[in-house]
């Protein structure tokens, strides 16, 4: 027991538990922040969801005393099927991005480093040498370029190229407003929602305010653009081919993941121009709104091309039950973004540990009920899914049937039964 008796168990047992204190530790606005979402935020609200409708079918005898939760994610030998989703975090904790790729490989996995990353990525893969960097399509080909020849020399193992943003404005609920700069306006504006969370005011005050920029778009003779500067150059840069998707991929030369993917013909599409891996994706349900949860779109992606990329899922796993379902239907890994920014945002590093330890417990305990001893077992026949569960979109849809006409009755009236 700890000396202060009073003082709440630092350990949390659920991610909702984690995410309750992240509330009540961060200010509102930055707390909203994380929460994100778009429009209705229906997307975000179905990434979750949709994982509790697909039930387990446990064995209650014969199962095994030991199982391997290990895998491999583009080479990269992984101690429990659980990346670090890339998020463009400011603010949540001092440490930052440094503390979750601590936390990352302190638990033997991969930790994706954003491009408007708070911190920049030589001082993350310093703490991780197992990060992969994320690009969006934004700037020129020669910023791009040198983009990725930072990140290649400081010594990412990989590229997370993220394509699905579209810009979609507004939630019904609100936006935070987030400053550009902590100037003394900004700082009297925030000066009220800083002194209803003196704990994290304090942390801050301690180590320093944070300049809110994004340090890994710094230009090799200027100054890091401010989170809102460099998204305005997003807003302006003209949207990828899919030719400048393989330019791309081309020009980082190594391992190569495209993020964001929902559709069965976008996954062949990048099958076509040589990536290595996707992400069933939907940005956690921060952008178009009403995109069905990631999990529902998973399977027959996987079906599709799950021989020739390695298929990763993200959106919406809370629990290490999320990650044995996603599995089931044929992901190889999967990526988690608010999860661990609720344990960052709880407890700093020892937050996101115990966030990825959350994953490995829940997942040992299915593989265990399941009777399985690796998780390469997993298949859909650990499920039951509902018949309207998956959504398969972007692939032929199947000429319909051609009705049969009524068969006349003898008392004149038509049946009711098509083919
Ligand atoms: C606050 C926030 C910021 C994000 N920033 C980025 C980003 O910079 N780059 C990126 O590829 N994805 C970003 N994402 C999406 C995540 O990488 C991931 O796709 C998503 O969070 C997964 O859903 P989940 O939060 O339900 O786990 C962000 C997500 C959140 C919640």
């Amino acid at each position: 027991m700890s000396w202060w008796p009073w003082r709440q168990n630092p350990w949390f047992e659920t991610v909702l538990e984690a995410q309750r204190r992240a509330k009540k530790r961060l200010p509102p606005s930055v707390y909203a922040a994380l929460v994100a979402g778009s429009e209705r935020g229906t997307t975000p609200r179905d990434n979750t969801d949709a994982f509790a409708e697909l039930e387990f079918a446990p064995h209650v005898a014969g199962h095994q005393p030991e199982r391997d939760l290990s895998t491999t994610v583009l080479g990269i030998p992984i101690s429990l099927p659980v990346l670090i989703s890339p998020t463009g975090v400011q603010a949540v904790d001092p440490e930052g991005e440094v503390a979750v790729a601590r936390a990352a490989a302190a638990r033997g996995t991969i930790m994706g480093l954003s491009s408007f990353a708070s911190k920049p990525v030589e001082q993350v893969v310093d703490a991780n040498p197992n990060t992969f960097y994320q690009l969006y399509w934004t700037g020129s080909k020669e910023q791009m370029i040198q983009r990725m020849d930072r990140a290649r020399a400081a010594g990412a193992k990989a590229l997370i190229a993220t394509l699905d943003w579209s810009f979609s404005v507004g939630r019904d609920w609100g936006s935070p407003s987030i400053p550009e700069k902590l100037d003394l306006k900004s700082m009297v504006t925030f000066a009220p929602e800083a002194v209803r969370r003196p704990g994290w005011t304090l942390d801050f005050l301690r180590s320093g305010l944070p300049d809110l920029t994004a340090p890994n778009l710094q230009p090799p003779d200027g100054a890091a653009p401010t989170f809102f500067g460099a998204y305005y150059e997003w807003m302006q840069t003209e949207p990828p081919s899919w030719e400048d998707v393989e330019w791309l991929r081309k020009e980082w030369g190594g391992p190569f993941l495209l993020k964001g993917i929902t559709r069965v013909d976008d996954a062949k599409r990048a099958v076509d121009i040589g990536v290595h891996a996707i992400s069933v994706s939907n940005h956690g349900g921060n952008n178009l709104d009403t995109t069905p949860a990631t999990i529902r779109c998973l399977q027959p992606i996987a079906e599709a091309v799950g021989s020739q990329v390695e298929v990763l899922l993200d959106g919406g796993v809370r629990r290490g039950g999320d990650v044995a379902k996603a599995l089931a239907l044929g992901a190889r890994a999967v990526m988690i973004g608010r999860a661990y920014l609720w344990g960052l945002a709880a407890n700093g590093q020892t937050g996101v540990e115990n966030v990825l330890d959350l994953m490995r417990m829940g997942l040992d305990s299915a593989v265990l009920g399941l009777g399985h001893s690796s998780i390469s077992e997993l298949s859909p026949a650990d499920l039951w899914i509902p018949p309207e569960f998956t959504r398969t979109l972007g692939a032929p849809v199947a000429a319909p049937r051609p009705r049969r006409r009524p068969a006349a009755s003898s008392k004149g009236g038509s049946s009711a039964t098509t083919a």
